[in-house]
């Protein structure tokens, strides 16, 4: 009796369980989708001429390939442990795929707590993070 008398409590927890599981991945999908409202309004006011894409490659290779590799495609070698710098050049965005976020990630920061990604607004200009943006793009492109 008392076996079969714990079978509905098992049920319920399971249930309860399941629905936290939900939410809690509804809500992270929700953070990796819903980006930068206001960053997403920048429009990219450098042309992806072969110059730009150039002097792009070029501050890449000199500020982000040790955390996000030579190609772009994240896990660097020199990436700080447990950091795991995402692929720059795949389709998944977690702070917005348009060129306004990607440009505001590179120049404030991420946002998320205690994050490795810092911002680059005293080491590079405006148009040197959108040269980096048009090199990402070109190099995105298949
Ligand atoms: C010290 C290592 C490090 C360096 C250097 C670095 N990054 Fe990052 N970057 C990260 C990490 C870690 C993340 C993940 C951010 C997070 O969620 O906390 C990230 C995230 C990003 C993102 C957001 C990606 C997304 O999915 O939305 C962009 C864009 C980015 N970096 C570009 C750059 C560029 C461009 C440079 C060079 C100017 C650079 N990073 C330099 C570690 C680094």
């Amino acid at each position: 009796m008392r076996r079969l008398s714990n079978v509905p409590t098992a049920g319920l927890v399971l249930a309860f369980l399941t629905v936290i599981a939900t939410v809690a991945i509804a809500q992270g999908r929700q953070g990796a989708t819903t980006g930068n409202p206001e960053a997403r309004q920048l429009k990219n006011p450098v042309a992806a001429a072969p110059e730009s894409i150039a002097a792009g490659r070029q501050a890449f290779q000199k500020f982000c390939a040790a955390c996000h590799n030579k190609d772009a495609k994240g896990d660097g070698p020199l990436a700080p442990k447990d950091s795991h710098p995402p692929n720059l050049i795949d389709n998944v965005w977690a702070y917005g795929s348009s060129d306004g976020e990607i440009f505001t990630v590179i120049k404030d920061g991420a946002t998320a707590p205690k994050s490795e990604m810092k911002a680059f607004k005293s080491r590079l200009t405006a148009e040197e993070i959108w040269n980096v943006v048009n090199y990402l793009r070109s190099l995105a492109k298949p």
